[in-house]
């Protein structure tokens, strides 16, 4: 008898989406912010959410980051331990969830002014329990690699838009987070600057197998992404993959 005889048989690994929303709905008092989304997301994928202002973008954002917990619907978060519903988690546990599994790039600064580039990175090791030195030593790699080399000690307040944008993108990486989350992290550059800061985030994420989200009102940034969403009244109205 051979071994082999006795191997079980092998299902087939079926395609989950990293992030799948349902029904996605929020409202604030008489305001309905979302009306209703369904939304997968890929491992490796970089979406580009547009839409006008007040369409949704950033309560859209919030809600698959488990910053806001959505009035209806459903979020499924599936990684490599399994799956996870975002939207009944508790307060505690979607803000493990965020420092451990999600990583952000957020205009109104989470980045601490008086911190030095490379703190700031080391920052988000650290509140994981990685000891200082190991922190520094991962965040100046990440500050290498987006061009920040011998930047490391100065304050966020002495570095350009550009280049601060880039520290708060070492920061959303240096976790190894598995989705990224960026919300205008281009607003405030210029045309140069935000196609290098996008080209910067772009082989941070996708270019190492993570998912990128990132609202933005530049038609050439969401261009630089795999597939843009499009939303009017908190409904999804367009979705498209982007020509290579
Ligand atoms: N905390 C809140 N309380 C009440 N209303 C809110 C709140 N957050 C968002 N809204 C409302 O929900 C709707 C969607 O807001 P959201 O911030 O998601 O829009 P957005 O597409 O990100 O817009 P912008 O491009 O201006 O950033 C808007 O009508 C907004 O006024
Ligand atoms: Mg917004």
């Amino acid at each position: 008898m051979t071994a082999h005889a006795h191997h079980l048989p092998q299902s087939p690994p079926v395609a989950q989406p990293v992030l799948a929303a349902r029904g996605l709905t929020k409202t604030y008092g008489m305001t309905t912010a979302l009306a209703g989304v369904d939304l997968d997301l890929w491992a490796g994928q970089s979406v580009a959410v547009m839409g006008a202002s007040g369409s949704g973008k950033t309560t859209l954002l919030h809600c698959l980051a488990g910053i806001v917990r959505p009035s209806r619907g459903s979020i499924l978060l599936t990684g490599p331990g399994g799956s996870l519903e975002v939207s009944a988690m508790s307060d505690r546990q979607r803000s493990q969830l965020r420092r451990e599994r999600f990583g952000f790039v957020f205009q109104e600064g989470l980045l601490i002014p008086e911190l030095t580039a490379v703190e700031n990175v080391a920052m988000a090791l650290m509140l994981r329990g990685v000891s200082r030195p190991e922190a520094e030593h991962h965040a100046a790699v990440w500050l290498q690699y987006l061009g920040l080399a011998g930047l490391e000690q100065r304050r966020i307040g002495q570095l350009s838009g550009g280049q601060a944008q880039r520290v708060a993108i070492a920061r959303a990486q240096v976790t190894g987070a598995e989705v990224v989350f960026a919300d205008e992290p281009t607003g405030a550059l210029d045309h140069g600057t935000s196609q290098e800061v996008m080209q910067a985030l772009l082989h941070a994420t996708v270019g190492g197998g993570r998912t990128l989200v990132v609202v933005t009102h530049d038609e050439t940034v969401a261009q630089q992404c795999a597939r843009i969403v499009r939303l009017r009244d908190g409904a999804v109205v367009a979705d498209s993959a982007v020509a290579a």
